[in-house]
């Protein structure tokens, strides 16, 4: 059980949380960061957005526990595993997200709660990266914000997990 300081206008104040633990999905070719398409995605190396979202998940009192594969398959099966395991997905299916009607199935099969997330927007990209199979069954998406966008989405399913 860890202490988190709640500092608001009126009053600080401490509030106690169970830490939680948090799933997080990099899909194909998100192995590839640093080198790929870095005008697009950036330097930055997957490696690094994980040691980010750890930092990330300490101060929020959240475990994090990181997966990337290029295979469809594994990454069902790594959203199946979440149960029990996890109470919540962060989500980068990478191009999975345009055409994974199985990923979905698995996000509503788990019904855990889940956040998409991308490093480009997508909706400023090509058309057929417009449609995405997983928005409708997340509980929200972030796009377009760089390694930043893994960070705000954890931040808003930790956010969703404690008070809604
Ligand atoms: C991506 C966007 C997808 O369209 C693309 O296929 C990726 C990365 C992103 O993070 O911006 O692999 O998910």
């Amino acid at each position: 059980m860890s202490v988190l300081a709640v500092v608001d206008s009126s009053n600080a104040r401490e509030e106690t949380f169970p830490p939680l633990s948090i799933l997080v999905l990099h899909g194909p070719n998100l192995n590839l960061l640093g080198t790929r398409e870095p005008g697009i995605y950036g330097s930055i190396r997957l490696a690094d957005i994980n040691d980010l979202l750890l930092e990330e998940g300490r101060s929020l009192s959240a475990n994090v526990s990181a997966v990337q594969s290029n295979h469809e398959g594994a990454l069902v099966d790594a959203i199946h595993d979440a149960l029990f395991k996890h109470q919540g997905i962060i989500i980068n299916a990478g191009a999975y997200t345009h055409t994974s009607v199985a990923l979905r199935d698995a996000i509503t099969g788990v019904n855990l709660p889940t956040v998409e997330v991308h490093l480009s927007n997508i909706y400023c990209r090509e058309e057929f990266r417009h449609h995405s199979y997983i928005a409708p069954v997340a509980i929200g998406q972030i796009s377009g914000f760089g390694a930043k966008s893994y960070l705000l989405g954890l931040q808003a399913l930790v956010y969703h997990l404690r008070y809604s």
